[in-house]
């Protein structure tokens, strides 16, 4: 991580600056919100996909590039606000969520904020293209996760419906980054749109590896095993329902309906997952995604970016938080 880090190291550390400017307020209780989001950064690994995508078409990054790294983040930022009320989770890059410190009302309220900071960076910038290129993937994001919704309330999802969700509701935004960022540096629309596929092949693995974390017990800095609390079929129990016996998957439907919060019986669910190979398979179509990512980037002059783009690829479905 670091090395991918040096080849950007200038652009993190201006991006830091601009990005904590990009959320001031003078609404005292929001300057306050504003400064505990900024404290507690994430992994980044949104804007470092825009400037390594920038940079793989010209060395020169251009304050296009850094707006655009900004939006993304401010839209990211906002989702997972928005995302800790939808799924009452508590718990946020290792501290308490949005909406466990000041409640929902305040965290809906703040992550309509932070959307609408990144809409006026935008235009007051006039980076139309980019905005629209990031426009696509709110809308997707918002489909994805109702999508979801919607799947829970039946529990009859397929792998067909499951990568539908996912390539929405995440790997939407990371398709949009890598565009973005090719786009503030080439102009160009072939190139823009070869890097958007890019950027969804590694999303899909992103959220992939995600929920893998849910089947762990790792100290990842945010909640695990509470997709089954909340319904959230995710590849792994897709693949262990799909091939269970009738016996078996009566069993687990009947846990995730009525026992979804009995914490021994959840126990009991992911125990018959991870039995099923279930873990196995899902690992292995992330490697799929990984790789057909790592086959576009091919098409690209190897360079030291490209290098770090294919880092960054790898850290993407080997990390560890
Ligand atoms: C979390 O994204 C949301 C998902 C799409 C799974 P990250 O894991 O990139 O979150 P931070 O920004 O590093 O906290
Ligand atoms: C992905 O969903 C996040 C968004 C689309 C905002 P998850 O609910 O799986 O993400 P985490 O695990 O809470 O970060
Ligand atoms: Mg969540
Ligand atoms: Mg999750």
């Amino acid at each position: 991580m670091d090395e991918i880090k040096n080849l950007i190291s200038k652009e993190l550390r201006d991006f830091e600056h601009k990005f904590a400017d990009s959320v001031k307020s003078h609404v005292p209780l929001l300057d306050r919100i504003m400064h505990y989001i900024v404290k507690r950064k994430g992994k980044q690994i949104r804007p470092m996909f825009v400037f390594l995508s920038a940079k793989l078409f010209n060395e020169e990054v251009n304050e296009s590039t850094y707006r655009a790294a900004a939006l993304v983040e401010l839209l990211h930022t906002a989702t997972l606000v928005h995302d800790d009320v939808v799924d009452d989770a508590n718990e946020r890059r290792g501290l308490f969520s949005i909406n466990a410190l000041w409640k929902n009302k305040i965290a809906v309220l703040v992550g309509d904020y932070l959307l609408s900071k990144g809409l006026l960076l935008s235009l007051n910038n006039n980076d139309f293209r980019t905005l629209q290129l990031l426009s696509v993937a709110v809308k997707e994001m918002s489909e994805g996760e109702l999508l979801q919704i919607e799947k829970t309330r039946k529990l009859n999802i397929k792998e067909d419906i499951y990568f539908e969700i996912i390539r929405r509701k995440t790997a939407s935004l990371l398709a949009s980054a890598c565009a973005a960022g090719a786009w503030a540096s080439s102009g160009d629309e072939e190139i823009t749109e070869q890097m958007r596929l890019f950027g969804e092949k590694v999303g899909v693995a992103f959220q992939i590896k995600d929920d893998l974390f849910d089947y762990g017990s790792a100290k990842i800095g945010k909640p695990t095993g509470i997709d089954i609390r909340e319904k959230k079929m995710t590849l792994p129990l897709i693949y262990t329902l799909d091939n269970a016996s009738t016996e078996t998957r009566r069993k687990i439907i009947n846990i995730v309906k009525n026992h979804n919060t009995d914490k021994d019986k959840v126990e009991e669910v992911i125990n018959l997952v991870k039995a099923s190979g279930g873990i196995d398979y899902t690992r292995q179509k992330m490697f799929e995604y990984r790789d057909d990512a790592l086959a576009i980037l091919k098409k690209f002059p190897d360079n030291e970016i490209r290098g770090g783009l294919e880092a960054l690829v790898r850290f993407t479905t080997d990390r560890t938080f």
